[in-house]
Order: structure tokens, then sequence, then C-alpha cells
């Protein structure tokens, strides 16, 4: 008798954006004549940097030649992409990682929940609250919690507050833990961490032989020059962190799909008989074996945007979406909402108005204005009472929704 996976069975509801989706669709179905805009999923809306689709083209003229059609290629990924992120997204800040560390993939969602495989049921695991809900349930999945209790956290896990009293920046856990999920610039709260703050981190998982997971995929967003783009600018961060990036956020490849995970050689776990074992060679062995790379057309692509042409481009689409972010900011708190993050990252979190639930100032929002937004609590009990607004949408778009939510709330 086929038996299913029992952690699945564990997992609340639907996973949050197609849950938002499917109340959207209910509401247009049943107001038809509303032009909703949506600012909920972080997903893009500004097409590819040109010198990308030209890349791309030209890649997909060389499939077209018998003389320069390619096959398979490299599981971990095509050495000129490789070397491209090693040199200007790593040594160029300074941080010591090389091409062979690379591993290209098709999303940092998928990464940080294939990751998982590589490490035994074992470890504790400690992410922050509010926090990217992939990450959570992932672990699920994965066999490592228990149920979930009313406030929707998962047995087994630490949920490592994000607050306004602690600024949004969880402390260092009291009880020894074994894996530590870190988002920065931060989804959902849009908040960064400091140099100092991720020196913390780092030296607590030295100290501990943790491992931290650190989710990089917004340090594009990141204007501030004191602001650390990598966790490898972080001395020690080489033995005790793995990297995700991505190019969605960076450049538009939301619907491409290319990303890259840094998995460096010195990093090491423990089997169960104490030996040190590379992580490296797990997650090249699981990558061998379970993944066939991302297609040549879309690495020519990725690699297009280390070009000159490619970095002014992305610089403009940056800026485009962080000027989004400034009017959003500006106009909620015109509004009188108390806003947070937004400054070097593409999402506004603000705080709903007093006695508002996050899912009622979801149906509010979504019902008197016709915009939509991400309820906080739809990113772990401590983002009750805020509301994630993306910044990924059209200038236009963005005007209209500040207005329309400034008149429903007047
Ligand atoms: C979000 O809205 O949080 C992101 O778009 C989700 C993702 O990147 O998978």
């Amino acid at each position: 008798m086929a038996r299913v996976n029992d952690s699945y069975l564990k997992l609340k509801a639907g996973y949050l954006f197609p849950e938002i989706g499917r109340r959207v669709r209910k509401f247009c179905d049943d107001h038809p004549e509303a032009k909703v805009i949506r600012l909920g999923i972080g997903d893009v809306t500004e097409p590819l940097p040109s010198v990308v689709c030209h890349a791309m083209h030209a890649a997909i003229d060389e499939m077209a030649r018998r003389e320069t059609f390619r096959g398979y290629g490299p599981e971990q990924g095509y050495e000129f992409l490789r070397a491209a992120i090693a040199e200007h997204d790593y040594r160029a800040r300074g941080c010591e990682i090389s091409a062979d560390e690379i591993f290209v993939s098709d999303g940092s969602k998928c990464d940080t929940g294939n990751i998982l495989e590589i490490l035994g049921p074992e470890n504790v695991v400690a992410v922050s609250d509010p926090v990217y809900p992939v990450y959570v349930d992932t672990n699920v999945m994965a066999g490592r919690t228990g149920i979930a209790d009313a406030d929707g956290r998962y047995a087994g896990l630490v949920y490592l507050e994000a607050t306004e009293a602690n600024g949004f920046v969880p402390e260092i856990p009291q009880q020894p833990v074994d894996v530590i999920y870190l988002c920065y610039p931060n989804n959902p709260t849009g908040m960064v961490a400091d140099r100092q703050t991720l020196k913390k981190w780092v030296d607590y998982a030295n100290a501990n032989r943790a491992i931290i997971f650190f989710d990089a995929a917004y340090e594009a967003f990141i204007t501030d020059p004191e602001i650390p783009h990598s966790i490898y600018e972080i001395p020690g961060a080489r033995t005790c962190a793995i990297e995700f990036r991505s190019f969605s956020k960076t450049a538009g490849f939301t619907g491409t799909r290319c990303a890259f995970t840094v998995v460096p050689k010195d990093l090491a776990a423990t089997d169960s008989n104490g030996n040190a074992v590379p992580l490296f060679d797990l997650w090249n062995r699981r990558q061998s074996t379970k993944f066939n790379g991302v297609s040549y057309v879309v690495q020519r692509g990725a690699e297009a945007v280390y070009s000159d042409q490619g970095r002014r481009e992305v610089k403009e689409l940056i800026s485009f979406y962080l000027e989004n972010a400034r009017r959003l900011r500006e106009g909620l708190e015109r509004a009188g909402l108390t806003v947070y993050g937004g400054v070097n990252a593409p999402y506004v979190w603000l705080k709903t108005p007093t006695g508002t639930t996050s899912w009622q100032f979801f149906d509010q929002l979504l019902d008197r204005a016709h915009v939509v937004g991400t309820p906080g609590s739809g990113f772990g009990a401590a983002g009750e009472g805020f509301f994630r607004l993306s910044a990924f949408n059209s200038r236009e778009n963005v005007d209209e929704a500040i207005g329309r939510v400034g008149r429903a709330l007047a």
C-alpha cells in the first residue's frame, strides 16, 4: 500500500501567494469592473535588460547551428557564468570565492529547499519571524518539525522574532541551534543587517559549528555603502555560511529563471561518527544526480548582466524599483501609516491601523482601493499587525495605488 509523506499533511492550508491569488481571483470574478493593482507577490514587471536579450538571441543562433549547438551543460553551470559571478559579485568586494564554489541553478526558492537534503534530520533549525515561508514549509516537508500551533508555529523550529523593538533584526538565540536562515535585505520587512550584526551571526555559527543559510536575493537593492552585500564580506563566513543569490529581482529574471548558490570548500558539517564532511562534496553530488543545469541560452543572458552595459541597465532597473519604494513609503506615511523598509530593499513593511489584523487590512485594501498586498501574518505570527507592499510594478500603478490607499484610509 502506497503511503504519502505525512509531513506534507502538517502544512498549513496553501502556500501564501497562491492563497492570495485565489482570493484576488474571487474578488475579480465578483467585481469584473475593478482595476486591481497587484503589489502582493514580489514579481518584476519591467522587461529584461536589452543586453541580456541580445545575448540570449545570439545564444539561440548558436543553438541553431550544428557547429555551435550544445547539449547537456555542466550541472554546476557553465564556466563563463561562474567566472563572471566570482569576479564581479565576490572578488570585486574582496570576498574569496572561486568560480568552482558557485553552483548555477534555476532559482533560490528551489535551492533553499533542496539544500536541506544534505543535512541530517536532527538539526535544530532557526528562522526569523516574520519569514519567507519557503524556509519553514520546506523544513516541514522534510520532516524536521512537529505540528503547527494555533499561531502557525511548528514544534521543533526555533523562531527568532523580528519586531519594531529590535528594529526587525532578531537577536542571537539563547538555545543552541544548528542551522540559521538569514535573509538580508529582508523579505518581508525590507530591513537590512549591518556588518556588526552579520559578524555576530558568523561568530556565533563558527563557535557553535552551526551553518548559516544566507539568502541575498535582494542584495542589488542595497544603496548604503556600509551595508554588506554578501555574508562572505564578514571574516570567518567561509567556514559557516552558504549563500543564495538570484538574477530574478536583480535583472528581471523571475520568468527567465537563473540563480546561484555558493558553497565554500572550507565549509563542513559532522557525520554520525563525528567526522567533518565538506558540504561542497555533498551538494555537488546532489546537483550532479538530480539537476541537469540551467539552459545555455539563459546562462548567456545571465552572463551579459556583468558586462558594462548590463551593469548600467541593471542599475537603472534597480533605481526604478527603489524610486517606486520611496514613493510608496512616503505616500503611506502621508496617509498616516507607520512604515518600515523600502530603502535598501523593494519591500515596504507597514503597520496596520490599530485593531486591524493583517488579513482584515488585506480585505479592506482590496475592497476599498482594489490594491493587493501581502498580509504580514502570512509570513509568521510576529508578522500579525503588519502588511507588505512590493515596489515591483509600473510607476503609473504605484502612483495610482498610493492615491487609492490614501483615499481609502481617509
Ligand atoms: C515574494 O513575493 O516574497 C517573492 O516574490 C517570492 C519569491 O521570490 O519566491
